[in-house]
């Protein structure tokens, strides 16, 4: 463990580039790793927080086909909208790159070249997948099949994302090609692998002795089983045509293998960074003095602590990750999010629905953070959190604070005079919250962390309530200023420990406490160096000018939260629909047959619902033969007045049955629309009468 580290190098997961960003991304990866890096700037140190987009790998070429644009057009398109969203909602990166940059793509072949030249992988020809129809290798996910090790019949070629295992395509059971369906075939091919074998001394060391107390559980749990079932060597090139090219001869048609050039993306996000600044990018990287930081998901966790380490021991020139900080999933209402099934809620989309209200969705997702078991978000655990902790706790203090403090001091901080024994308790407690949040931050804790934060507003809360200055400034001005003024470093204190957490409210919060009009601004040291009572204080010692007070938060009504909700269904509805698989065709029947069944065109003349039930209407249909009564099940569909009047399809020759003492006399033919509601099949083009057949 680097206990004094020098700067840090701080690296969030490159988000695939396959979609938008959505709030199981933020708050597994992005809201801490901002937060963490917030933090060491607050404490002055030297960082360099990374990130890009991940532009290579099969999920965009899966995409591109789809919607059949270039693989280059679809990163083009959500590199622009992931970035401007990461960059709206405050994540602050010192570098947000992409891997389809020239300087990416020269770093990952030097990598290459350099282990190749050094006879680090081992160069083999081997039996891969292979469509024959589609006549391509299937690497990666463009094969399912079932996972060897836990079964899920939806593994992928590399991946299984139900147990994290990370595999060959060969290892699957029952594999199919993601392209065409069909069963693959195996053909030759040359590829090169990374011996991961050989690494398992160094990991077992490095992982298991040097970082069996300081990971988190579930990362340290996963290396161990995968150091214990043993290590074999993995492919890093494939047979793809979208990615970085194999820089050696005779490797024509392949590209690095997405997990090999990614991680390396992180490399050269910082060299674009230093670049940029003018700075040398290796101490950043090699030296000892350097804390690496892997922020991640669980389902990275393998490629992060395994593959990725085992890369740069390989190189031998670089240092290893002292923390690969993972969280778990994030769900929401209660199922996995999922970009494909569209079941998420989009960043891009949170930002414009909710202008201006960054942090309440960065708060919700801390204090729900997944960090030691998958966590659920709610739209109604995001307003209780807004409304019972944001406004009523935070915002009330602050609020009152600043009320009160124009209305009796016209925005001029009063001097204190004695202060008594519990404005001296309260000032030492404050006091002492930085060192307990910086202790949660650097354990990675954040909920807790930010729990503390909330802890502050508390501490004022309380302060405020006991003390009554709405009160005491009808009897006691002296003791009024001194409450005031203690309640006002509070709020200072609170503008300054907020800042990793709720970034753009502790920027509103400076404002309105007039930070700039001060000789010495707080920060994040004056709070945890201050002596109170009446040495040096973050907010002066009185006379210093505030300014106008607005509200930092606000309550979250109930009619906001059902339009998510209505919207997630919608949007569940759809993909449903979209996803639905036809229902396979029944047995084979004679023209005969067919001709048994009479169907006519008729008109429903009369509709009521059939009392005592809930799904049946009773109908009287013209069928051009004659009037007669059907009952039909489609009252959850369909109201009385709205069918009157329509052209159905009649099946007339039906046995009559009765149904709740009705005698129904044929059946209205109906099928189900995308959104899964019933509709009538309606063959009737205009001018057709009833009693028409159908043949
Ligand atoms: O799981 C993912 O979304 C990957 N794109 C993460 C890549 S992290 C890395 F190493 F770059
Ligand atoms: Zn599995």
């Amino acid at each position: 463990m680097n206990q004094d580290p020098k700067r840090f190098t701080i690296t969030a997961a490159l988000p695939y580039t396959n979609g938008p960003v959505h709030i199981g991304h933020l708050a597994g990866v992005y809201v801490p790793a901002d937060i963490y890096a917030r933090f060491q700037r607050l404490q002055g140190k030297d960082v360099a927080f990374v990130c890009g987009s991940d532009e290579h790998g099969v999920p965009i070429t899966i995409k591109a086909k789809k919607e059949g644009i270039t693989p280059q057009e679809v990163v083009d398109k959500y590199h622009a909208i992931i970035k401007k969203s990461f960059e709206d909602f405050g994540i602050t990166f010192d570098n947000y790159s992409r891997t389809s940059a020239k300087i990416h793509h020269d770093t990952a072949s030097e990598f290459f070249k350099k282990l190749y030249d050094e006879g680090k992988f081992m160069e083999e020809v081997t039996e891969q997948l292979y469509d024959e129809e589609a006549n391509q290798f299937l690497a990666d996910r463009f094969i399912v099949g079932t996972c060897p090790k836990c079964g899920n019949e939806e593994s992928y070629g590399d991946q299984c994302e139900n147990c994290g295992t990370s595999h060959n395509a060969t290892d699957l059971i029952n594999p199919k090609s993601a392209i065409t369906g069909a069963t693959p075939t195996l053909k030759e091919t040359k590829h090169w692998f990374l011996p991961l074998d050989q690494y398992e001394p160094f990991l077992k060391e490095w992982i298991l002795k040097e970082h069996k107390k300081d990971w988190k559980t579930n990362v340290y749990g996963q290396c161990k089983s995968w150091i214990d079932d043993g290590l074999r060597p993995r492919a890093v090139t494939r047979d793809l045509d979208w990615g970085i090219p194999v820089p050696v001869d005779g490797a024509e048609g392949k590209v690095l293998y997405v997990w090999f050039d990614a991680p390396i993306g992180y490399i050269s996000a910082t060299k674009e960074w230093a670049e940029r600044e003018g700075k040398d990018w290796e101490p950043y990287w090699k030296n000892d003095d350097t804390k690496l930081l892997h922020f991640i998901g669980k389902d990275n966790i393998v490629f992060h602590c395994i593959i990725f380490p085992s890369m740069l021991k390989a190189d031998g020139s670089y240092i290893m990750p002292d923390n690969v900080p993972a969280n778990e999933f994030l769900n929401l209402e209660g199922n996995k999010i999922s970009t494909s099934k569209n079941w998420a809620v989009w960043l891009h989309e949170y930002l414009e629905e909710f202008p201006n209200q960054q942090d309440v969705l960065r708060y919700v997702l801390t204090a729900n953070a997944p960090e030691t078991k998958d966590n659920d978000f709610t739209w109604a655990d995001f307003q209780q959190r807004n409304n019972s902790e944001l406004v009523a706790i935070f915002g009330n203090f602050i609020n009152r604070v600043m009320v009160l403090t124009h209305k009796y001091y016209n925005g001029v901080v009063p001097k204190p005079s004695a202060f008594s024994e519990i404005d001296e308790q309260t000032l030492k407690e404050l006091k002492a919250y930085p060192a307990v949040i910086e202790s949660s931050i650097e354990r990675y804790r954040f909920r807790e962390a930010q729990g503390e934060l909330m802890n502050v507003a508390r501490l004022g809360n309380k302060y405020l309530a006991d003390e009554e200055p709405w009160k005491t400034i009808k009897t006691d001005e002296a003791r009024t200023q001194t409450v005031m003024y203690v309640a006002l470093q509070i709020a200072t204190a609170l503008a300054v420990l907020s800042e990793p957490f709720l970034p753009f409210t502790s920027n509103r919060l400076k404002n309105m406490l007039n930070f700039e009009g001060l000789e010495t601004v707080p920060n994040w040291k004056s709070i945890r160096q201050m002596v109170p009572p009446s040495g040096e204080m973050p907010l002066g010692k009185g006379g210093h000018t505030i300014n106008e007070s607005e509200l930092l938060f606000s309550k979250i009504e109930d009619e906001q939260m059902q339009q998510q909700l209505d919207k997630l269904q919608a949007s569940k509805a759809m993909n449903e629909a979209a996803n639905k698989k036809a229902e396979p065709q029944k047995e084979t029947i004679q023209f005969d047959d067919f001709t048994k069944l009479d169907m006519r065109v008729g008109t429903i003349i009369e509709a009521e619902k059939m009392p005592k039930t809930k799904k049946l209407l009773v109908l009287k249909v013209d069928t051009g033969i004659d009037v007669r009564t059907i009952v039909s099940g489609i009252a959850e569909s369909f109201t009385p007045e709205e069918i009157v009047g329509k052209q159905v399809t009649v099946l007339v020759n039906l046995a009559p049955r009765p149904l709740r003492g009705v005698e129904s006399q044929g059946m209205i033919l109906m099928t189900e629309n995308a959104e899964g509601k019933l509709v009538f099949v309606n063959p009737a083009s205009e001018g057709v009468t009833n009693g028409s057949q159908i043949n």
